[in-house]
């Protein structure tokens, strides 16, 4: 009965798919029992990241050289397998608006593996329906304007501390991803969560680490039965740094609550910590979050408010280093706006070089981000039909 379940779901159901989508003029790498293409995908990319990389070289066969050779074979739009899971890539324009729009809900998001539920499993990013918008209306408040103009302060100091430690270094190499990095750390540090980047500090190296883990996982099978019985050196790390983190982020939470209940300060605060400990607390058992989707929130705003303005920052410095013209550019308009003196909100709402260099950067960083969807509802998109 085994047997037959397993050829069932690993053998008959991809050749379904597949044939199917051939039929309709969609192709593909052809599917390999159980690995899909995840061996092909693994020697492409072990091939194209040992290749050196120069500066104006196009990005997109290293980063994703399973996509750049796929696209060129088989077509904008072409099908490949995640293991025994068809994977619909799509690069026509009103495809992907179509997806992103979702106005039917038709595009859920991607069901977690077991080491991506440990890495940020029921966060925002993942969640979906009520509880999403629950958590969401938390997250909302602290982009809200006014949210933003209070965090000015705590953003400024932390660009002075950097800058002061940039200071003499004129014509000295500077690597600027790392000083980001610990610059987007101390400002999500401070902004959400009160507190300094040391605290934080172990929290986001963990993070780091999950990360790598996830991504390394991104393309490996999961062999039916023995990934049940069986748990991997991957997933035992993932539990490890998992619980690692949530024992930190409580030491934070405990800090906050102390100093609540002890009377020093006469609210959690009004930050995202603050925000997701008022919920937590609430009175109303409707309103109230439980402790895991604390820690999962907690989690999901250290990671993609650090990672992401961390890479973009890092990608801006490189492209106005390659493009000196737009770097006087910049220069001009921000000397213009400020002068002497600090940036404020209403000022930075005048940045129109600043803004478009920002813009130019996320296409060119983000175009590979987009994250992927399932499809439940109505098995389509554009005139494909997706459902078996
Ligand atoms: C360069 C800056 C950033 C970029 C390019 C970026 C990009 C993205 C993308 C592509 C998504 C997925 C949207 C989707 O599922 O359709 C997302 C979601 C999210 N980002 Fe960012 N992000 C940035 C900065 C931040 C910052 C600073 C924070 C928090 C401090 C943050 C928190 C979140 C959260 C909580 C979600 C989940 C939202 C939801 O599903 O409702 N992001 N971001």
């Amino acid at each position: 009965m085994a047997l037959i379940k397993l050829l069932y779901d690993y053998l008959w159901i991809p050749l379904r798919i597949q044939h199917m989508l051939n039929s309709q003029g969609i192709k593909g790498p052809p599917y390999r029992f159980i690995h899909g293409n995840n061996k092909e995908v693994t020697k492409m990319k072990q091939k194209a990241l040992s290749k050196s990389v120069g500066l104006t070289d196009d990005l997109f066969p290293r980063v994703h050289p399973h996509f750049y050779t796929w696209t060129n074979r088989y077509g904008k739009n072409f099908v490949y397998w995640n293991g025994a899971r068809a994977e619909l890539v799509i690069s026509e324009p009103e495809l992907i608006k179509e997806v992103l729009k979702n106005s039917e809900q038709i595009f859920q998001k991607k069901q977690l593996s077991d080491i991506g539920m440990k890495f940020l499993g029921n966060g925002l990013i993942f969640i979906e329906g009520e509880k999403w918008a629950k958590h969401r209306k938390l997250a909302n408040h602290t982009f809200h304007g006014e949210s933003l103009k209070n965090m000015t302060p705590a953003i400024i100091a932390s660009v002075e501390t950097m800058l002061e430690k940039w200071n003499g270094q004129e014509g000295k190499e500077i690597e600027v991803y790392q000083e980001f990095r610990l610059l987007t750390s101390e400002v999500i540090s401070r902004t959400a969560f009160g507190s300094s980047y040391l605290e934080g500090e172990k929290i986001f190296a963990m993070l780091d680490k999950s990360t790598i883990i996830v991504s390394q996982n991104l393309s490996k099978t999961r062999i039916p039965l023995i990934s049940k019985l069986w748990k991997s050196a991957d997933l035992l790390e993932s539990e490890k740094l998992a619980k690692e983190i949530q024992d930190r982020l409580m030491k934070i939470v405990k800090k906050r609550e102390d100093k609540a209940v002890n009377g020093e300060v006469n609210s959690f605060g009004n930050d995202f910590l603050g925000l997701l400990l008022n919920v937590y607390h609430d009175s109303d058992e409707k309103n109230r979050i439980s402790l895991e989707d604390l820690v999962a929130e907690c989690k999901t705003f250290y990671f993609a408010g650090q990672e992401t303005v961390n890479s973009l920052l890092a990608w801006i410095v490189l492209h106005l280093a390659i493009r000196g013209d737009w770097q006087e550019k910049a220069r001009r308009e921000v000397v213009d706006i400020f002068g002497n003196q600090n940036p404020h909100l209403e000022g930075i709402a005048k940045l129109k070089i600043m803004t478009m260099i920002i813009n130019e950067t996320l296409k060119i960083v983000w175009s590979n981000r987009c994250p992927p969807k399932n499809s439940y509802k109505r098995n389509s998109v554009g005139k494909a039909t997706l459902a078996c």
